[in-house]
């Protein structure tokens, strides 16, 4: 074994609306680097991108993983920009692996992996494909689709038409004939069920369309699935291994935002309570699901389960899931055998393969 510990920049916050979540994930991620056996093989480096996009040096980002500062004043935009820029090759010298703590557009998405690659050293997670196409789904389904993979009806639209007065009938139109009420609209580049919306009625998908045409100009109309919403892990590159299926429960209509977020709202079950038939085909479309969209190294792969006709729907794979102590992959890994410090080690040790 090298006598070199190898440094990990942990990269975390982001321009996202899943900021706060991130910094939740790195701080999870940060104290399993510095367990005992990591400790000796590894040493983090925290790495914090502030909202307006700057990245902070080490010292100042570990004192927001500890919530010493809530919020590192935010110097003029230009001076940041520069100073980002002139921060970075600095980083890159010091940096032998990178550990994205990112979600949603920016992190998730393929530009920060970009980044990672062009400075020439390995990063836990999916390369820019599996990443970009991950975060797309209107892009994700159509790769899916090729794949004969099974999912829910849908159609995509374009908000650049949606003046166009015989475009938004189509559209309509279509949602009749193979959505149906209720339906889910979405938009294509986002997380933690933001921009979406469940309508009931035309007038709701109208107002649906325009509220998700806020954060993206690609959205999805999808057909509402009554089922279980089950999750399971995926980790590795060469060989791909498939965790426990989990379940989440919650009251409320749908997984919104407050119910993912808030304490008590949502309740996970793993492994959930499934005949080995139905676990075993999600674990197989999980593993098939990453391999479609060339997504590596980790992933949560999320399905709706329609008990009465037994059928499993693939709904998204996620390429950087959450990591808090109570996130959902973690805790399938947990379940599965691997402990937290065993699992982020492993995921390193991947992003070296
Ligand atoms: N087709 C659907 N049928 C039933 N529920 C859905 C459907 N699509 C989304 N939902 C609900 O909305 C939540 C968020 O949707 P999802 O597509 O997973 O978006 P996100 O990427 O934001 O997590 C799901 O967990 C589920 O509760
Ligand atoms: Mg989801």
């Amino acid at each position: 074994m090298s006598t070199n510990k190898l440094i990990i920049g942990l990269v975390f916050g982001g321009k996202s609306r899943e900021h706060d979540v991130s910094i939740k994930s790195a701080k999870t991620i940060f104290n399993a680097l510095n367990h005992l056996e990591n400790k000796k093989r590894f040493i983090a480096r925290p790495i914090y991108i502030d909202k307006s996009g700057f990245w902070h040096d080490y010292e100042s980002s570990e004192s927001i993983l500890f919530k010493e500062k809530k919020n590192l004043p935010i110097a003029d935009k230009k001076v940041n920009l520069i100073k980002n820029f002139t921060n970075l090759p600095k980083l890159i010298e010091d940096i032998d692996i990178w550990f994205p703590s990112l979600h949603g557009p920016n992190g998730e998405d393929g530009v920060i992996q970009g980044l990672f690659k062009l400075t020439g050293k390995p990063f836990v997670g999916s390369g820019v494909l599996g990443s970009a196409l991950g975060m797309d789904k209107i892009a994700m389904k159509t790769v899916f689709k090729s794949y004969n993979l099974p999912q829910v009806p849908y159609i995509s639209l374009d908000t650049n038409n949606i003046n166009d007065s015989s475009y938004m009938k189509s559209i309509i139109e279509e949602t009749n004939k193979i959505i149906n009420y209720p339906c889910f609209i979405k938009p294509a580049n986002l997380g933690s069920s933001v921009g979406i919306t469940k309508a009931y009625t035309k007038d709701e998908l109208l107002k649906g369309i325009d509220q998700a045409s806020f954060y993206d100009d690609r959205l999805i109309i999808e057909k509402n699935i009554i089922g279980r919403e089950l999750e399971c892990g995926v980790l590795g590159k060469s060989i791909m291994k498939t965790s426990v299926v989990g379940e989440v429960k919650f009251d409320s209509d749908w997984y919104n935002y407050e119910t993912k977020y808030t304490e008590g709202l949502s309740k996970t079950i793993i492994p959930a309570d499934l005949n080995i038939k139905i676990s075993n085909e999600i674990k197989l479309l999980s593993l098939e699901a990453c391999k479609a969209i060339n997504a590596y190294g980790l992933a949560r792969v999320d399905f709706f389960y329609e008990e009465n006709t037994q059928k499993v729907y693939l709904n998204e794979v996620n390429t950087l899931p959450g990591f808090t102590n109570t996130s959902m992959y973690p805790m399938l890994w947990q379940s599965s055998g691997l402990k937290l410090e065993k699992l982020v080690a492993s995921l390193l040790d991947i992003a070296r393969e």
